[in-house]
């Protein structure tokens, strides 16, 4: 099979953790046997240096010609003061945007291997297995009126929450499909006791929910939700929400796997003309300024995301299982990165990747 990958390193610790990713995917291209053709590109901080836009149009062209996209992470210091307009995350909110990936799937799942590297106590993170689906063109993030208004003591700022039946419906299909091939539970979380926008979802996800008669759905308050991720995570297969709460509450998952580092992520959109569903696929982490360049990044979050893309953008479940099984492995084994709180002395980014793909064999 011909595999088209754009990557996209972006800023900070994106740019190593994806090296880890790249080496893995070209090792289970090779051992495959499938025609890998890569290209590279820039976005975020990195993009805004070099051409004066966090999101080239040279970058946004090969994004679409793609049949998958691969990112980093984005962000870096020097642009903390900037308006949103002149920040690298425009760059990461405009792809999303212009490939219309609205369904952001982030598992979480406590490997039995790394229950000591949680803060939580093992006998409450034990077995936790659910993903997150995470509404991710529209809500906060994007809706118009926004903006800050000066006028001295008077000076305004406005986000608009904003969601139309269609935004909500398309998300929930994807949330109850998934539930559908796991334990068959969707809860949906919402601030519904206060937001009309909550209560719209409520009520659109309580009918798609109709479609779907082998599915259980229940309902639950966002601080609340943020609240029985900690006291009974074991208590969630899937979780649909909104864009906002979906960043939060992600967040909040990472802890049950030990680190944000382990986290990967698959953002989905409409099938293409072609019948290739498009993807963008990410570590949930960011770009990490504090240990960039570094070499002791945790590349696992960006090398799920690989086998995400193996599983979701090309159907190639065997490949995708391969890396995710090595990816156990290897943290059954130990050569783990210093967020994982090794008992020994920490392996480098570039040891989990090297070790990733001789674990693939
Ligand atoms: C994430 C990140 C992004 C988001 C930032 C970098 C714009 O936090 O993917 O969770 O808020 O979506
Ligand atoms: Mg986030």
């Amino acid at each position: 099979m011909r595999l088209n990958v754009l990557v996209l390193p972006g800023d900070g610790i994106g740019v190593e953790v994806t090296r880890e990713a790249v080496r893995v995917l070209r090792h289970a291209a090779a051992r495959w046997r499938h025609d890998l053709a890569l290209s590279e590109a820039l976005l975020g901080g990195i993009a805004i240096h070099k051409t004066g836009s966090p999101l080239p149009g040279e970058t946004l062209r090969l994004a679409s010609e793609a049949d998958a996209t691969l990112m980093g992470a984005v962000g870096l210091p020097e642009f903390d003061n900037a308006p949103p307009e002149k920040r690298p995350e425009k760059g990461l909110l405009g792809l999303r945007q212009a490939l219309g990936v609205y369904a952001n799937l982030r598992p979480v799942r406590a490997h039995a291997s790394q229950l000591d590297s949680s803060p939580l106590k093992n006998h409450l993170v034990e077995g936790a297995d659910m993903i997150i689906v995470r509404e991710l063109t529209g809500g906060l993030y994007y809706g118009v009126p926004r903006g800050i208004t000066e006028d001295g003591a008077e000076t305004r700022a406005v986000n608009t929450m904003t969601y139309t039946r269609s935004e909500i419906e398309r998300v929930a299909r994807v949330a109850f499909r998934l539930a559908q091939a796991r334990r068959k539970k969707v809860t949906s979380v919402d601030k519904s006791n206060v937001l009309e926008n909550s209560q719209l979802w409520r009520r659109v996800v309580t009918e798609v929910a109709r479609e779907y008669p082998d599915v259980a759905l229940d309902h639950m308050l966002v601080d609340n939700c943020a609240m029985q991720l900690i006291l009974n995570p074991r208590r969630f297969d899937i979780v649909l929400t909104e864009n906002m709460f979906g960043d939060i509450l992600s967040d909040e998952g990472a802890v049950l796997a030990g680190s944000i580092g382990m986290l990967p992520s698959a953002s989905i959109g409409d099938r293409r003309p072609s019948g290739a569903w498009v993807g963008l696929y990410e570590p949930v982490h960011g770009s990490a300024p504090d240990i960039a360049g570094q070499n002791k990044a945790n590349p696992l979050g960006a090398i799920g995301s690989v086998a995400a893309m193996l599983e979701y953008s090309f159907g190639l479940k065997e490949e995708a299982s391969a890396v995710d099984a090595a990816i156990d492995a290897v943290l059954s084994s130990g050569k783990v990165t210093a967020d994982l709180r090794p008992s020994g002395a920490p392996a480098t980014t570039e040891q989990v990747g090297q070790a990733v793909c001789a674990a693939i064999g």
